[in-house]
């Protein structure tokens, strides 16, 4: 049966950061994979996760199956958190949320709903887009296109481009957009910008589909939710897939959920029963204990306030480095100017340097970025900040 297969080629990311795990240069430093790092390299578990963790296995009593759409306390208190207390209460039985195995069940389950309205169209995500929303979203059968975004020559975003794409996009296709911290460029829309792109996908009948990974790593939570928030009081459609990878550090536990929001509270109850019927057959239900630790969590005012305080220092760190590898890399060289480096969000952005110098980083002293150019800049730190500068000047003005 197998004696046909071939093996596949490796992930760009997953795999990169494997080739990182596997290279025995005691000097490597990576900034593949989107992990935070703190000053000593590690990935630690918020405190107030740990504090979570311990309360809820302590109160636990039984291991029987959770609620099939999820912890209803989890459901409920991350739909908060993305949506805020006052819409949530509005949209009242037109919003409903169901448990997944992490940020990319969440993309799937909202892949799998699409597929089994028997929507025909095409998907269009920003050009560049993660890595694996393409094989994701098309191996549940969904058709994707680009919309245009990312301008390589300014190293922002081509609003212009990017609205004269999604404004001749046909009525009734999905837009994928990046919630927040756009992956794996850094640049991000701003808020008047949503604003005009929500009113083109309200004007043409399109259906947002928000990918939200980095919630709190932008600019804040409320601030980075602007765009869920706005769609979901504009639109009569929405999709969002949420994660709680990155900000509740949860990362192998795989926490996310699936948010769909329609015209009523009927259309809502079948979507969801479309979801919980894809999952069943997928893999019945999500894992519970990250959304149980989530879950609780953020049920704690207190256990909540010292999370958001932790996540506030991971930012505000992120915000240094970004803004220290920009100021080192131009006092270093003049062949380019990084100071849009300072200006990207969350946890990525591109460097933009020739793709050779990438490859030359990664096999003469260990420096993994992806191909794109893309870095985390999570994994620069404190020391390894002046290496990174010293060597990319080095590749660059050779
Ligand atoms: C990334 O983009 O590095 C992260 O979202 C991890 C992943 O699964 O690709």
């Amino acid at each position: 049966m197998f004696q046909h297969l071939e093996t596949l080629p490796a992930d760009p990311i997953l795999g990169l950061n494997q080739t990182f795990l596997k290279d025995d240069n005691p000097d490597k430093i990576n900034l593949s994979v989107g992990v935070y790092q703190n000053a000593q390299g590690q990935t630690p578990i918020f405190t107030a996760v740990k504090k979570a963790e311990q309360e809820l296995i302590d109160a636990q009593l039984t291991k029987t199956y959770a609620p099939q759409a999820g912890d209803p306390t989890f459901l409920n208190q991350v739909s908060r958190l993305l949506i805020g207390d006052t819409l949530v209460d509005e949209l009242g039985d037109r919003l409903e949320a169901v448990m997944t195995p992490g940020g990319c069940g969440a993309l799937r389950m909202g892949a799998e709903l699409l597929v089994s309205t028997g929507f025909k169209g095409k998907v269009w995500v920003s050009d560049p887009t993660w890595a694996n929303h393409f094989p994701l979203l098309q191996s549940a059968g969904l058709s994707l296109t680009t919309y245009r975004y990312y301008d390589e020559a300014t190293n922002g975003v081509n609003f212009e481009a990017m609205m004269e794409d999604i404004s001749n996009i046909p009525e009734g296709d999905i837009v994928l957009l990046h919630g927040c911290c756009h992956n794996p460029t850094g640049a991000d829309i701003s808020s008047e910008q949503w604003d005009q792109v929500i009113s083109v996908l309200q004007e043409r009948n399109l259906v947002p589909f928000i990918d939200v990974a980095y919630q709190g790593f932008g600019e804040g939570l409320d601030e980075d939710a602007y765009g869920v928030r706005t769609a979901v009081s504009k639109l009569p459609e929405v999709l969002v897939a949420n994660s709680c990878s990155k900000n509740f550090g949860m990362y192998r536990e795989r926490t996310g959920v699936i948010m769909v929001v329609t015209e009523n509270g009927r259309q809502t109850q079948a979507a969801k029963s479309h979801i919980m019927s894809a999952a069943r057959r997928c893999y019945s239900m999500s894992p519970y204990h990250g959304a149980g630790v989530v879950g609780h969590l953020l049920n704690s005012p207190q256990l909540t306030a010292e999370w958001k305080s932790e996540l506030n220092k991971v930012r505000e760190r992120m915000n240094r480095l970004r803004v220290g590898l920009a100021e080192g890399l131009n006092a270093a060289q003049s062949r380019i100017n990084f100071d849009f480096v300072s200006r990207s969000n969350g946890m990525f952005c591109y460097l933009g340097i020739p793709q050779a110098d990438v490859l030359t980083l990664r096999s003469e002293y260990g420096i993994y970025l992806l191909e794109s150019t893309r870095i985390n800049v999570a994994g620069l730190s404190e020391d390894n900040l002046p290496v990174i500068v010293e060597r990319v000047t080095e590749v660059l003005t050779r």
